[in-house]
């Protein structure tokens, strides 16, 4: 089909990935159970996709952190194709900053001057992982190079054989050999394993002194189990599997690096190449903070440590300048927060049953925030979305307020309109601000003036000052109890039935001159409405509920008397 016959989007125009054909994958049924071997590739795949490559200061800062989560394999550089990357690499040897428990590795093409040059790079480094690699693809080889595949294992080949000749010259360093067939899944399988037998018999590796064999999805070109399938059918067919650690280094084109990552290892992979938080080309490399942190979250140690997630992020940020979307799994702003009501309840149901004992079972939450530096301060926040539950929770964490359900139910609705209003998150001290408004005004058109209370066979007799009536009278009413008392005195000034249907109170902090809050549910000749009182004195809260409910329902009810 000639080219001019697509037109502008016309999926037509690509050709559909060939999958390796394979019936007996053993991966499906395999499981997680240890983290792999982690080497970050920030300082060179991430570095080089960057807008502004990092300084030497920024790669220093980006050096630390990554030892600092635990790193023990870091790529530090492409020093034949960058200065920059030389002389940081010369920086870290010469002023002896790599400790010894921490590989440094570096990336070389199989091409005589450059791999010359990188070992000049790294004269004098302990142990380093010396990265050589070709690109084996179809597309490579037919398109960008012009070569068969017997040219294409000339240069891995050549390459292997002066890299292991000119090790030799330096053995005061211990090295470790990789080997990339770039766009390995670009590649044929059966020429992929064909060249890298080619290089493995150069460098003959034992299962003492291994070698890495690293298979790139440079282009992320299928979905995950494709990928596993390669892997697994590799890991079958390549020599001398035992002297040999299998590399898996994927980036994230579809959206499914980590995916693949992930089923890789399920096949037989024992090691992983990435960065944080993804950065990389084009779409990124593979995120290792997700893929840890998916370990991390099925109760396996992922030998990294992210527990100031927030410091990390800081530090990427400023030497990537690339932000973070506040929903990147594990570490976004917004990934432990709920909107929705119903999240909202179930996580606050959840929440509450806890006792810091018990493993983790949080609706909604697939690790606990706190684990990496987060609050639940920030799980609950409101927007039109949210519900009583949260509403709830939020004064209560707040503000202390203990709202019973009949009066949450009844403040939502409040909370709705002014979200739906405003047409943004409500923050707490706004919802705060509107429950003051609702129930408890700071001038109530009525308040509780003096007041006596007597108790005379078990019957309570009141006589109560309502100030802001007109003349400020003094009511008196009997009953049992303060709830039955008023509400006698004050229908009796009334031709209103008043009846206190729900009541709830709490003090408002631990002192015992503490404030104390009382919520009532009233019904009023059949209509119900809530009102809510505060004092330091709980009779007098009572009374101040009973009168704000009132007050809410029609301020007709007293003055009409
Ligand atoms: O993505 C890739 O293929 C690479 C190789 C050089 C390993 O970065
Ligand atoms: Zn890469």
């Amino acid at each position: 089909m000639n080219h001019s016959e697509f037109g502008s989007f016309d999926f037509r125009k690509y050709p559909k990935y060939q999958p390796l054909k394979k019936a007996d994958r053993r991966w499906p049924d395999a499981v997680l159970t240890k983290a792999p071997e982690w080497c970050s590739v920030d300082l060179r795949d991430g570095n080089q996709a960057l807008i502004e490559p990092m300084t030497s200061d920024k790669k220093l800062r980006m050096w630390e952190l990554l030892l600092d989560l635990g790193f023990k394999q870091i790529e530090v550089g492409f020093p034949s194709a960058s200065s920059h990357d030389f002389d940081f690499l010369r920086k870290l040897i010469d002023e002896n900053r790599i400790p010894d428990d921490v590989t440094v590795q570096v990336l070389t093409q199989a091409r005589e001057e450059l791999i010359v040059k990188t070992f000049e790079a790294l004269k004098g480094c302990k142990r380093a992982v010396l990265h050589f690699y070709n690109s084996t693809s179809t597309v490579q080889r037919d398109f960008v190079f012009g070569l068969d595949r017997a040219g294409i294992t000339d240069i891995a080949v050549k390459g292997a054989e002066l890299v292991k000749s000119i090790a030799a010259k330096y053995p005061q360093t211990e090295w470790v050999f990789e080997y990339s067939p770039e766009s390995f899944t670009g590649t044929e399988m059966d020429f992929a394993v064909d060249v890298c037998n080619a290089v493995i018999d150069v460098i003959s590796p034992t299962p003492d002194n291994k070698m890495i064999i690293n298979l790139p999805a440079t282009v992320e070109v299928s979905t995950p189990n494709v990928y596993a399938d390669q892997i697994e059918w590799f890991c079958d067919n390549v020599n001398h599997r035992e002297s040999l650690l299998i590399s898996l280094h994927t980036h994230n084109d579809r959206g499914g690096a980590v995916a693949a990552s992930e089923l890789g290892l399920l096949a037989g992979a024992d090691r992983i190449e990435g960065t944080l938080l993804g950065n990389g080309e084009r779409t990124g490399n593979m995120d290792i903070v997700t893929m840890a942190m998916n370990l991390y979250s099925q109760g396996i140690d992922p030998q990294l440590d992210f527990s100031q997630m927030d410091a990390m992020i800081a530090v990427c940020k400023e030497c990537t300048q690339l932000p973070l979307h506040p929903r990147h799994p594990y570490a976004g702003e917004l990934v432990f927060t709920a909107f929705s009501g119903s999240h909202q309840d179930a996580i606050n149901k959840c929440l509450a049953r806890r006792d810091g004992e018990s493993l983790w079972e949080v609706a909604y939450l697939p690790i606990d925030p706190a684990d990496i530096g987060r609050s639940y301060q920030e799980v609950i926040r409101i927007n039109s979305q949210s519900g009583k539950g949260g509403v709830a929770y939020v004064l209560n964490r707040d503000y202390g307020l203990d709202l019973p359900r009949w009066l949450q139910v009844d403040f939502s609705a409040s909370v709705q309109a002014l979200a739906e209003r405003s047409e943004t998150e409500v923050q707490s001290d706004d919802i705060h601000h509107l429950f003051l408004e609702t129930y408890l005004l700071d001038r109530p058109q009525l308040s509780v003036g003096n007041y006596q209370l007597a108790r005379d066979d078990a019957v309570d007799h009141l006589n109560v000052m309502i100030e802001g009536l007109e003349g400020s009278p003094t009511l008196s009413g009997k009953g049992v109890g303060v709830v039955g008392a008023f509400t006698d005195a004050v229908s009796s000034h009334t031709e209103h039935k008043i009846i206190v249907v729900e009541y709830s109170e709490h003090t408002l902090g631990s002192d015992a001159d503490a404030e104390a809050i009382c919520y009532v549910q009233l019904a009023i000749d059949g209509t119900r409405v809530c009102g809510v009182g505060r004092s330091t004195d709980i009779v007098h809260a009572t009374m101040s509920a009973i009168l704000s409910g009132l007050g809410r329902h029609s301020s007709g009810y007293l003055s009409a008397a």
